[in-house]
């Protein structure tokens, strides 16, 4: 669990301490030299290739104030990718007040279970306070369990909203 959260001067950075012994992770912006590392990473984890949808994505968080896509790094001189989060504030959408969505979340295989997906979480909720909302939102399958635990372990709970669809083919 992130303990320490220290706002840097570059780029609106943020260093997280994981608090369990590991080096500490720096959560920044993302640059489109970042992309073939999130693909690949999105990749492993949907068993999807996505190249158009990521260079989509990046280019509309670079545009629009309100949508983050941000890298966790490690903070010592290597700076090892080691994971990404995505996430947008999404306003009155079906009588809600405006909120922050967290899309997607990844954190690199050889990384996971020491604090990285926290350290994502915390920053994308600062970010998303910063941008005046009071709420964090996502959506995931019912039965998905590993990312059930990891947003459980995160303070999340069942919302007031619930999705309805219908095949329309
Ligand atoms: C979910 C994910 C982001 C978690 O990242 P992480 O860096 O391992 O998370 P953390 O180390 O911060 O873990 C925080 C808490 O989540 C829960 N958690 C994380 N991994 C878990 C696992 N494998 N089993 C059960 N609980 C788990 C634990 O409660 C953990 O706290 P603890 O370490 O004190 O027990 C990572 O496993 C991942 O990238 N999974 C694939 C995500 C995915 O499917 N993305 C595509 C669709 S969005």
């Amino acid at each position: 669990m992130t303990d320490d959260t220290t706002l840097l001067a570059n780029d609106n950075a943020t260093r997280h301490a994981t608090g369990d012994g590991e080096a500490d992770v720096l959560v920044r912006r993302a640059t489109a030299n970042d992309l073939p590392l999130v693909i690949e990473l999105d990749g492993d984890n949907t068993g999807l290739h996505k190249p158009d949808y990521w260079g989509e994505t990046f280019h509309e968080t670079e545009r629009h104030p309100g949508q983050h896509f941000l890298i966790a790094e490690s903070a010592s001189s290597d700076h090892e990718f080691l994971g990404f989060i995505v996430g947008e504030v999404r306003a009155w959408e079906f009588g809600s007040r405006p909120c922050g969505w967290i899309l997607t979340i990844g954190v690199v295989h050889e990384r996971r279970v020491a604090g990285v997906g926290s350290a994502l979480f915390d920053a994308i909720c600062e970010r998303f306070a910063a941008d005046g909302v009071k709420t964090v939102r996502t959506m995931l399958a019912r039965h998905d369990q590993l990312n059930m635990s990891f947003f459980r372990s995160q303070g999340m709970m069942a919302g007031s909203f619930i999705e309805l669809e219908k095949p329309i083919d």
